[in-house]
């Protein structure tokens, strides 16, 4: 009638490992479940010096006792009267020596023949007694993370039933109670990895590309210590580590706000770090603020994007960045047509007020961001297969430099108009300031073929040759004598832009070698010549 283990637990107790109790039976303070390979008890134990007493599941093998999970992290128990009771129905139930419920696992559904059982997994469930299927578990310590994500545990919410698994530090090693950090699945958008300090996000591990959290180089599948897993469907939203070998390992989030993997070594004495993340001040929330880039190791630890400038000038010749960045010039214009600029190597932005579509090529994603004027950036949601529409709306938060992401993220800019008089004034800056008398010795150097001494002597080495004699070229082919050699504007933007060939340049316009060294020349013709706003003005003359 009764299993063995009724039997053995009457004989002798606690003192024997058990796995299961059933209904009428219970756990008193000194007695433990331990798991049917020996590699979690479930007890009650005091955290560090303190004296209260705490239900909670423990690794049994590990000499320090680490705490994987707490029953009652809020409400402690003051003496050793505490009791775990299983009712008739498959609850839960910890009493202090009062009979006063202290916890409560609270199962909403009941089960005719419950019992309750310790996984070698460091699951704690309570299940039919003939039905092992997890699905068919009527309460589950691994839908309740304390501060432990162990392996085969699910980080992520539910969207049918709302339930929503994170992890929260302890307070303190002698408090399990909530403390101030929190790791979610933040699916606010397109889901993303994130730890919070309070409400606040304080780093973003990122969105799932398909490959890897875009803001952390680890936690990706085939992990050699366990198998990462992302799970985005109509259902539910996860992240899980599955086990794949036998190593020991954890993932938890400490009282200071790290999120940790650790090993257990072999002699099981010490827990060895395999990673730990925040690293370094880029991996701070928004640290460089809006349309900006971060750069750990650069000398400016913040840049604006392309086609953006510091909202606080002052602020940001101060190092102080939360201002961000603001697009240059007008704000994004829809009706003159977009373009985008490509950026790769980069944690994609903030997520949390994306759009996505995992369905969607990148062309059809292009469309739909063109189509919307309130877009700011597209990428794939998934690189593994290519596939999938990722959109961003307003500013682009908290990107860095990642070069080990390998995916393209799509910039909005504005209309190529702009972009043709941010790359004439670049030619005329460059024409400027190599002034007249270069162009000029750049001609006849020219006609000498002797291009590459040219760059290396007069501009020194600060830009590649290659790029240096591509700016002179086309600043010789802007000052042409007859117009019609004279590129357009647009030509410029791609000559400037891309590798293509570009014609030989003929005799500067106002070159004549009678006057080379004329006064007159320098001082009158020179001094327009080499504004900005005449290489414009003969741009602008085709
Ligand atoms: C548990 O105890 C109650 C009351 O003592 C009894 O009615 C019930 O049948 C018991 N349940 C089991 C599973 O033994
Ligand atoms: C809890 O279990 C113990 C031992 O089985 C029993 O004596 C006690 O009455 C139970 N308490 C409640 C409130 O069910
Ligand atoms: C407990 O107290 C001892 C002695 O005061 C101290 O050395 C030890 O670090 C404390 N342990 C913890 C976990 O706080
Ligand atoms: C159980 O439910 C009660 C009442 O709804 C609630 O106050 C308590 O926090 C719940 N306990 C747990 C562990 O969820
Ligand atoms: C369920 O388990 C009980 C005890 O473990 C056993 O006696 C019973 O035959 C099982 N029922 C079925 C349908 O397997
Ligand atoms: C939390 O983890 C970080 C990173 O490993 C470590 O520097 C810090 O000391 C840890 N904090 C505590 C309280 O253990
Ligand atoms: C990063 O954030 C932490 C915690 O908020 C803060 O102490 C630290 O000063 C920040 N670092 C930088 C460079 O802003
Ligand atoms: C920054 O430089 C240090 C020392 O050279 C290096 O260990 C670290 O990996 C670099 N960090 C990044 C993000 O490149
Ligand atoms: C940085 O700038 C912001 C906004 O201008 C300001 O509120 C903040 O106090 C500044 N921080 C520091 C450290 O100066
Ligand atoms: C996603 O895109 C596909 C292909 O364009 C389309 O058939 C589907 O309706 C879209 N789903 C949503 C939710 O927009
Ligand atoms: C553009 O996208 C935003 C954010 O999703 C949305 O609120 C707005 O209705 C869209 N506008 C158009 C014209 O589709």
């Amino acid at each position: 009638m009764f299993p063995v283990y009724y039997f053995l637990f009457f004989i002798f107790g606690a003192s024997t490992a058990l796995d299961t109790i059933a209904p009428n039976q219970s756990i008193k303070d000194g007695q433990t479940l331990v798991s049917a390979g020996g590699i979690f008890e479930l007890g009650f134990f005091n955290p560090g010096n303190s004296s209260k007493r705490y239900l909670g599941i423990w690794y049994k093998k590990d000499t320090q006792k680490t705490v994987a999970w707490v029953a009652n992290r809020v409400t402690s128990l003051s003496d050793l009267s505490g009791i775990l009771n299983v009712t008739d129905q498959g609850n839960l139930v910890l009493l202090d020596g009062k009979d006063r419920v202290i916890w409560s696992s609270n199962s909403s559904r009941s089960m005719r023949y419950p019992v309750l059982q310790l996984l070698d997994s460091g699951n704690l469930v309570v299940k039919d007694r003939n039905d092992s299927h997890p699905e068919n578990f009527l309460w589950q310590s691994f839908d309740h993370p304390c501060d432990t994500l162990l392996p085969g545990m699910k980080l992520g919410r539910n969207f049918k039933t709302r339930m929503d698994r994170f992890l929260s530090s302890w307070k303190s090693t002698e408090d399990p109670a909530p403390g101030q950090f929190s790791v979610w699945i933040d699916s606010n958008g397109f889901p993303q990895l994130v730890l919070r300090e309070g409400a606040a996000i304080q780093y973003r591990a990122g969105s799932w590309n398909g490959v890897g959290f875009t803001g952390t180089p680890a936690l990706k599948p085939n992990d050699p210590v366990c198998d990462f897993k992302f799970v985005l469907n109509e259902n539910e939203v996860y992240y899980k580590c599955d086990p794949t070998n036998s190593l020991v390992s954890r993932l938890w989030v400490n009282q200071t706000g790290s999120i940790e993997r650790l090993i257990l070594s072999s002699q099981r004495k010490t827990w060895l770090h395999a990673y730990s993340a925040p690293v370094d001040q880029c991996d701070n929330y928004s640290l460089c603020g809006a349309n900006a880039r971060c750069e750990t190791n650069s000398s400016r630890v913040c840049s604006c994007l392309e086609g953006f400038v510091p909202k606080s000038p002052e602020g940001w010749s101060l190092s102080n960045w939360t201002e961000g960045c603001v697009r240059r010039g007008s704000p994004l214009d829809c009706k003159n047509g977009n373009e985008f600029k490509v950026y790769a190597g980069f944690k994609l932005p903030d997520t949390s007020n994306s759009w996505f579509n995992t369905s969607m090529s990148l062309e059809e994603c292009k469309e739909m961001c063109l189509r919307n004027c309130s877009c700011t950036a597209y990428a794939n949601s998934d690189i593994s297969k290519k596939s999938g529409c990722l959109l961003w709306f307003g500013d682009l938060m908290d990107m860095r430099l990642r070069t080990d992401v390998q995916q393209d993220l799509f910039i909005r800019m504005v209309n190529s108009e702009q972009d043709r008089t941010d790359k004439s004034r670049e030619v005329g800056i460059i024409v400027g300031s190599v002034g007249l008398m270069a162009i000029l010795m750049a001609w006849i150097l020219w006609k000498e073929e002797r291009r590459l001494e040219l760059a290396v002597d007069t501009l020194g080495e600060s830009l590649p040759p290659p790029e240096v004699l591509r700016y002179i070229h086309v600043g010789l082919l802007c000052v042409q004598q007859r117009p019609e050699d004279r590129p357009s504007m647009s030509s410029v933007v791609l000559m400037l832009g891309s590798e293509c060939s570009l014609p030989d340049p003929k005799q500067p316009g106002f070159f004549s070698e009678r006057n080379l060294f004329e006064p007159e020349f320098s001082s009158g013709n020179t001094h327009s010549c080499t504004t900005n706003e005449l290489t414009l003005s003969i741009l602008e003359a085709r």
